[in-house]
């Protein structure tokens, strides 16, 4: 199920408050990579803002988002040169596969079960074309991000309206060796507020990624451990993730 978060109309317009693309180094790492392939989908897409952006500097060639969360896929949707899907990919099929996919702002921790996430890389996989690749991150568990996860480090954001939000994030199931559960909880002065939505995300290591695109057919081609390229060491804060599609 789609995290009240992402679902919710108002809660999707903050997202983009909340995350402004002047802030998002890890677009200027994919964008690259997203302007040099000729077909691409982005799977989480969210608000759309990255693909948005690649059109923007000039990207004549397929662009298509994947989202579950109608919410999210709305604010996306109001850019018309990209395609935009409601959905999943284990549940989404499209006849051509794609260059490259990618998975950015930390939506592949949304994938929480085991099998899940089997059948979520085995379907990357099937929608690749040959030699495509996969590029993606996940929080290295290592660096312990949700530590900082507390009420006492709440945020302040500027909502759509003009209304100063809240976001306070407070743990309610600690790191078990796989995930961690979490609640967001937004105050302010809006009709639409309070509003409180749940999360669960999963922390793969290293390893663990691996494992799971070698038994999908996947081939690690280039790992990072921050978005400026920096490598990945045993404390990084991400294990950024270049895979290729094998034969
Ligand atoms: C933190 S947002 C990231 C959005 C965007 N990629 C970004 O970089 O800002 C996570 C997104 O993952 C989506 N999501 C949740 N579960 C998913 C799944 N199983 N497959 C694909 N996307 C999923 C959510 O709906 C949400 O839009």
């Amino acid at each position: 199920m789609v995290d009240h978060l992402f679902a919710d109309t108002y809660l999707a317009a903050l997202y983009d408050a909340w995350h402004p693309r002047s802030e998002r180094d890890d677009y200027d790492f994919y964008l690259p990579r997203i302007m040099s392939a000729e077909s691409v989908l982005d799977v989480g897409c969210g608000t759309g803002v990255l693909l948005a952006d690649a059109r923007r500097r000039g990207h004549r060639g397929r662009l298509c988002g994947l989202d579950p969360a109608t919410g999210m896929l709305e604010r996306a949707r109001r850019r018309q040169d990209v395609e935009w899907v409601l959905g999943d990919l284990a549940t989404t099929r499209w006849a051509r596969p794609f260059d490259l996919i990618v998975m950015t702002g930390h939506a592949f921790q949304a994938i929480v079960a085991d099998e899940e996430l089997k059948a979520f890389a085995a379907a990357v996989r099937q929608m690749l074309a040959p030699g495509g690749r996969f590029a993606f991150e996940t929080r290295n568990p290592a660096a312990r991000a949700w530590e900082r996860w507390r009420p006492e480090n709440a945020v302040s954001v500027r909502g759509p309206e003009g209304e100063d939000v809240t976001i306070t994030t407070r743990i309610v199931a600690g790191f078990d060796g796989d995930a961690v559960s979490f609640i967001h909880t937004f105050t302010g002065d809006h009709p639409a507020l309070p509003l409180v939505s749940r999360s669960t995300l999963r922390f793969l290591d290293g390893d663990g990624v691996d494992r799971l695109l070698r038994g999908a057919g996947l081939a690690v081609e280039e790992r990072f451990g921050d978005f400026q390229g920096g490598p990945f060491v045993a404390d990084s804060p991400e294990i950024i993730t270049v895979a290729r599609a094998e034969p």
